[in-house]
């Protein structure tokens, strides 16, 4: 038992000591980000026992199946972030439109949150790991009041975005702008995420790459090279291929072995299958403050200037070199 833990609390606590004009507001968001994370860790571990599997009986807009554990997951973060006094507008892969606060809120909160609330839905029922994904914006102006058109900000306006994988054990992932990626293990014997995985980094290049190989025959030419490539090798060993189907779990497993992780786009679905606002940017954003760098194919994926609240882009996403690696071929073959 470690009578002097840090918990990710305590950690932003003391991190915020140091930013000059800190108000805690950010503490307080996370704070309702975090009891959010222990309520769907626990919905997750319990469903099959409640029979909370299986589907919702709806769509969401981007036309997936919503599971009740979608559901779930998505109206308990909309709740805890909605009630905190800190967030303004929240986006979200189950929702159509922008979720608006009521007025108070709005009013006094400054953040905006973009978020996959349960990311991985297929692998529930077979119990491999899921996720949650999130990002945290502020709204551009504070003088002024809180419009839709403020989500539309590029991911390098985070002030911070990680996400929580429902894995072997849950884990927190928090990249803060310019100050590190850090992973707080959950110990659900006292209900606190203590850090475990302090700043956290990529690789520069890694031995596994990661992706849908189904897709193969709708693939680019240079994107089916680059696959190519790193089953038959020139010169060294193939890379190892790894996919589960999460984004959540295939990322941190880039993050933690290296290597890179893709969602190209494909004949089937010309912008890839990915959303930009709360898939792509947050684990972008993760990436590179890990050292690592995240590609639509020819350009970085933060620098994107969204233009609706579900548009999907492609990614290639983790070890620096890897990442750069597959630009050339899409430049070479593609372009
Ligand atoms: P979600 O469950 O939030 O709809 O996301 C699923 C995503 C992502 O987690 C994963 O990387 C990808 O879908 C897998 O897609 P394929 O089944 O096409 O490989
Ligand atoms: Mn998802
Ligand atoms: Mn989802």
């Amino acid at each position: 038992m470690d009578t002097n833990c840090m918990t990710v609390s305590r950690f932003i606590i003391e991190r915020q000591r140091e930013v000059p004009g800190a108000t805690g507001e950010f503490t307080i968001l996370l704070s309702s980000l975090l009891t959010s994370f222990k309520s769907i860790s626990s919905a997750v571990n319990r469903a099959g026992i409640h029979q909370i599997y299986g589907l919702a009986g709806d769509t969401n807009i981007t036309g997936d199946d919503q599971k009740k554990l979608d559901v779930l997951s998505n109206e308990t973060m909309i709740n805890m972030l909605g009630a905190s006094y800190t967030v303004c507008g929240m986006v979200s892969e189950e929702n159509k439109n922008v979720i608006r606060v009521p007025p108070a809120n709005e009013k006094q909160g400054k953040y905006i949150v973009c978020f996959d609330p349960l990311d991985g839905s297929s692998n529930i029922e077979c119990l491999a790991s899921i996720g949650s994904i999130f990002g945290i914006l502020k709204k551009p102006d504070p003088s002024k009041d809180f419009k839709e058109a403020d989500v539309f900000q590029p991911g390098d306006n985070f002030v911070a975005a990680g996400y929580t994988l429902y894995g072997s054990a849950t884990m927190l992932v928090l990249a803060l702008k310019d100050a590190g990626v850090h992973g707080f293990m959950y110990d659900p014997t006292i209900g606190e995420f203590v850090l475990t995985d302090p700043d956290m980094k990529i690789q520069p290049k890694g031995k596994i790459y990661s992706t849908n190989e189904g897709n193969y025959k709708y693939l680019s030419t240079g994107v089916q090279k680059y696959i190519d490539s790193k089953k038959f090798p020139e010169t060294g060993e193939p890379y190892a291929a790894r996919y589960i189907g999460s984004m959540v779990a295939d990322l941190h497993r880039t993050i933690k072995y290296g290597g890179i992780f893709m969602y190209p786009k494909n004949t089937k679905a010309p912008n890839g299958k990915l959303r930009l606002l709360y898939e792509c940017n947050p684990m972008a954003f993760v990436a590179e403050q890990a050292g690592g760098a995240a590609s639509e194919g020819s350009g970085r994926i933060l620098a994107i200037k969204p233009k609706s609240i579900h548009e999907r882009a492609p990614i290639f996403i983790g070890s620096k070199e890897d990442v750069a690696e597959i630009e050339d071929f899409i430049k070479k073959f593609d372009s």
